[in-house]
């Protein structure tokens, strides 16, 4: 499964991509506000980070709007994954500019049937927001466990990003489904890390270690 960092900010991006775990970056209008930081510009240095993909997202509603936005995203990087919302101008952009050689992360997917719609959009990526999902009282794992299935049945290309991951948990049951990507807060990304067990042998073992009076440098 591949991992993206759901984050705009650079020194979390930097350090992230020297454990050589992240394969790509998502970004959205809120979470370039929390950066604070230009949007074109934070972009194009995320997108000379990592070399996979980097979803920037447009703002615009309309279909004519939003190709005027993603051609100006588009020419930040050859990396950068056009993020358009799931609505018919959404879906009629993803086709336009995936027909045209360019990715796009269809977002704000909340249904199996709108993530049908963004496959035959041509989507590279479809993003269904787990942690949103749970906090209204649907199950988000359960959707994409319908994704998969369907993507499936019809050999869809389009790769499941699972989005909105809150905590570990999340991560190994997209796992555990088949999910593409996953992309998470870099938090909860080394969050995965952690176990009480590796912590007690790590402390178990220095101390027979030091008792023994060696060293090995
Ligand atoms: O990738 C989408 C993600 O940023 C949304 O996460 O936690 O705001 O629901 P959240």
């Amino acid at each position: 499964m591949k991992f993206f960092a759901d984050t705009a900010d650079i020194a979390d991006i930097r350090d992230l991509a020297e454990t050589g775990l992240i394969d790509g970056v998502t970004t959205n209008p809120s979470l370039i506000h929390k950066s604070g930081r230009d949007f074109i510009e934070v972009t194009k240095e995320i997108c000379g980070i990592v070399d996979g993909p980097v979803s920037a997202e447009v703002v615009a509603l309309d279909h004519e709007t939003m190709m005027k936005e993603a051609d100006k995203l588009r020419k930040i990087a050859d990396n950068v994954c056009i993020k358009v919302p799931l609505t018919l101008d959404g879906l009629k952009t993803c086709r336009a500019l995936t027909d045209d050689g360019t990715m796009v992360n269809v977002t704000l997917c909340f249904s199996a049937n709108q993530a049908l719609l963004a496959a035959k959009a041509g989507a590279t990526f479809i993003s269904p927001f787990v942690g949103r999902h749970d906090d209204n009282g649907f199950d988000g794992m359960q959707l994409i466990e319908d994704i998969r299935l369907i993507y499936d049945n019809y050999a869809f290309e389009t790769e499941i990003l699972v989005a909105s991951v809150r905590h570990a948990t999340h991560v190994l049951q997209a796992a555990k489904i088949g999910a593409d990507v996953m992309t998470a807060p870099p938090k909860v990304i080394r969050g995965l890390v952690n176990h009480v067990l590796t912590d007690k042998g790590i402390e178990g073992f220095l101390k027979d270690w030091q008792s023994t009076g060696q060293s090995i440098l």
